[in-house]
């Protein structure tokens, strides 16, 4: 991975504020994407919620319009958010927003 700690850092914060594309994460957080390896890598990351257990915004927000309607209740399903927990403020998001 390319991908510096602080451009990861600030995707992660703008999928925790509803940024659920590349553009509207450039658009909240303002970063200067170099080259296509950093853009594939950050496509990758916005579709992704949860490292430790690799699961999707896909899954997540399935489960969610599925019925997973708190924080236990989507770790449970998808099992995102049982690893290291920095992935919460994410799933809070989806769950607030239903995407
Ligand atoms: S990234 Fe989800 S539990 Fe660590």
């Amino acid at each position: 991975m390319i991908l510096d700690n602080e451009k990861y850092t600030k995707v992660r914060g703008a999928q925790a504020q509803g940024a659920r594309t590349v553009k509207e994460v450039k658009d909240m957080t303002g970063i200067n994407i170099e080259n296509d390896q950093e853009l594939r890598e950050i496509e990758a990351v916005v579709q992704n919620v949860c490292r430790c257990q690799n699961v999707s915004v896909n899954e997540v927000v399935s489960a969610v319009k599925n019925g997973a309607d708190t924080m236990e209740k989507v770790m449970e399903e998808t099992k995102a958010g049982t690893g290291c927990g920095r992935c919460k403020g994410i799933i809070a998001n989806i769950i607030e927003n239903k995407r």
